[in-house]
């Protein structure tokens, strides 16, 4: 189905981009991806939908297969890392004791 009657691109065309580690995340960058510009912009809305279900897809099944900075499951996995490292910077209060066994 054609999204973009100005440029000439269809769904799959758009979908078709949207992987590999610089994928695109906003229209504007789904433009540049495919070699055009936005000229009436009503096309943005639907692209945007298919940015957005691409995004959810990728979160239902757990792992992108390629990561990028922009992707939810990277800035979790950011998130996650920092506060690890936040965690093993701090001295522990109470550090365990080791107890020998009888
Ligand atoms: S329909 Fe896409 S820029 Fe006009």
């Amino acid at each position: 189905m054609i999204v973009c009657s100005c440029n000439v691109l269809s769904d799959h065309a758009v979908r078709g981009c949207l992987s590999g580690p610089d994928c695109p995340r906003t229209p504007a960058q789904v433009y540049r991806c495919l070699g055009c510009s936005p000229q009436c912009g009503r096309c943005a809305v639907t692209i945007r939908k298919i940015l957005r279900g691409a995004e959810a897809a990728s979160a239902d099944a757990g792992a992108c297969a390629s990561p990028c900075p922009a992707c939810p499951q990277a800035r979790i996995a950011d998130a996650l890392d920092a506060a690890l490292e936040d965690a093993l910077a701090e001295p522990m209060a109470h550090p365990p004791r080791i107890v020998a066994a009888a």
